[in-house]
């Protein structure tokens, strides 16, 4: 049993678990790096202890100084636990879309919080990126941790992480599956491994989807802290240096549903409470297992803590709201859910307007719509995933369009700011009676989700008709 004289000395070292329920009929053997057993609950202690020391070698972050920094939560705990306890002050700029637990562990190490959208172009000022950036400048004796551009980020992964791995595996391992969010941990801990072993270890992006680091649309995706997401109206992307695309090999590309249902799976089967993005990383594992034999040796990374999802991701009821759960509630719930209802095909029914769209073109998708209702969504080139339900962003109908068109619009005017309030959304795995209840209190109709994307329309025609 380890004695620590001070909490940093606990930060890396952590064990590996063998999968043995999840990789059973699989050809490999699979371990997961338990990296929520550090100190401040995720892989970006790791990060966060390595950027401090590095900036106060160079004279960036002296005595009384500020530390700020943008992030999902992780390293802003890991900047606050280990910043607080040399005196510094801790400023957090944390997105909106955050899971609530992490602001309110952030506030508790003593940071002090501010939250920004990040569901922004990048150049909009009130991104969550500009905002931390003036307080930077600001602030007299600030310091910006910028993880994402940090060479002490991914260098923290090639004194640590990978030689842990390298050890603990016995120079075993031949395959390394984590995700991507900087890129400091896959391609700190990618490239040592490849280093070590002359190349022989493969390195396995696992990748939300929708990502833009995989192909993917650069939609958006449930899962938090990976990935790389790219709001429409960006003009110009910025991949973080701390990612070395060159490390890895192949990616998997993970829907959300794969990642949350595989996050359940580990706690429910493994005993392991982790975050979404462990889902993600499970799920490529598992999908690498399938492919090899007894001799190989999968590591999986798992980055966080279920602990802080317990209100979203690690619910029930959030993956049933969101589409991503359909089973009974209970052994002996025989209540019937939206999916019932539904019938066969239920997505030929849905069309969506864009939110580029001009009157003209709404009334033209409004006409083949029953009940002349359908939602607004970002315009987004390209899309290839369909309607995320984030993405949608207000309603129209017939009625609004003919009025605004008699009252001396355009039919070539920009839909603009004449959107209604986004309809309200009902989960496929829901029971019909909260569909029932949504439209009773004066709703035209809900969108139906399916994987937190819109698969229908619902209204009281079809929720009464037969299915
Ligand atoms: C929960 C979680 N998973 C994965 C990652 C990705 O790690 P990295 O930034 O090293 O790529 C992060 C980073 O913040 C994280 O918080």
């Amino acid at each position: 049993m380890a004695v620590y004289e001070s909490v940093t000395d606990a930060i890396g070292g952590t064990p590996l678990f063998r999968l043995s329920r999840l990789e059973e009929g699989l050809g490999a053997r699979i371990y997961a790096k338990a990296e929520f057993l550090n100190i401040g609950g995720s892989v970006k202690d790791r990060a966060a202890l390595s950027m401090i020391e590095s900036a106060e070698r160079d004279g960036l972050l002296r005595p009384g100084g500020t530390i700020i920094e943008s992030t999902s939560g992780n390293t802003g705990i890991g900047l606050a636990l280990v910043g607080r306890g040399r005196g510094y002050r801790v400023i957090i700029g944390i997105s909106d879309r955050a899971a609530r637990e992490k602001s309110d562990i952030l506030r508790a190490y003593g940071a002090e919080v501010v939250t920004a959208p990040t569901a922004l172009p990048k150049e909009h000022p009130d991104h969550l990126f500009h905002v931390v950036r003036r307080l930077a400048e600001e602030i007299p004796g600030a310091w910006l941790a910028n993880q994402y551009d940090n060479p002490a980020n991914p260098d923290a992964h090639v004194r640590t992480t990978g030689p842990e791995l390298w050890e603990q595996t016995g120079g075993r391992i031949t395959h390394f599956v984590a995700g991507i969010g900087t890129g400091g941990t896959i391609s700190g801990t990618g490239g040592y491994l490849k280093q070590v072993s002359g190349g022989r270890v493969t390195v396995i992006g696992a990748d939300p989807e929708t990502s833009v680091y995989s192909g993917g649309d650069g939609s958006p995706y449930f899962v938090e802290s990976i990935g790389h997401f790219v709001h429409p109206e960006t003009q110009e992307d910025h991949w973080p240096e701390s990612y070395q695309r060159e490390v890895v090999d192949r990616f998997e590309q993970i829907p959300d549903r794969e990642s949350l249902l595989t996050a359940r799976r580990l706690a429910r089967e493994e005993g392991l409470l982790v975050g979404p993005s462990s889902g993600t990383a499970v799920a490529a594992a598992l999908r690498t297992a399938r492919g090899l034999g007894p001799d190989s040796l999968v590591v999986v990374l798992l980055p966080d803590s279920g602990r802080s999802y317990l209100s979203k991701a690690l619910s029930d009821d959030w993956l049933r709201e969101w589409g991503f759960l359909e089973e009974p509630r209970t052994p002996d719930d025989r209540e019937p859910t939206v999916r019932s209802v539904l019938g066969a095909a239920p997505e030929a029914g849905l069309a969506t307007v864009s939110s580029a769209a001009s009157l003209g073109e709404a009334l033209a998708v409004l006409r083949g719509v029953p009940g002349g209702v359908a939602p607004v969504a970002l315009a987004r080139p390209g899309r290839r995933n369909g309607v995320s339900a984030s993405e949608v962003v207000g309603s129209v109908d017939t009625a609004g369009i003919e009025a605004a068109l008699a009252a001396g619009a355009d039919p070539g005017d920009p839909l603009g700011d004449r959107l209604g309030a986004p309809l309200p959304t009902v989960g496929v795995g829901q029971p019909v009676s909260t569909a029932a209840a949504l439209l009773g209190s004066g709703h035209q109709a809900a969108v139906v989700l399916e994987n937190g994307r819109a698969l229908c329309l619902l209204n009281r025609d079809r929720l009464d008709g037969p299915a």
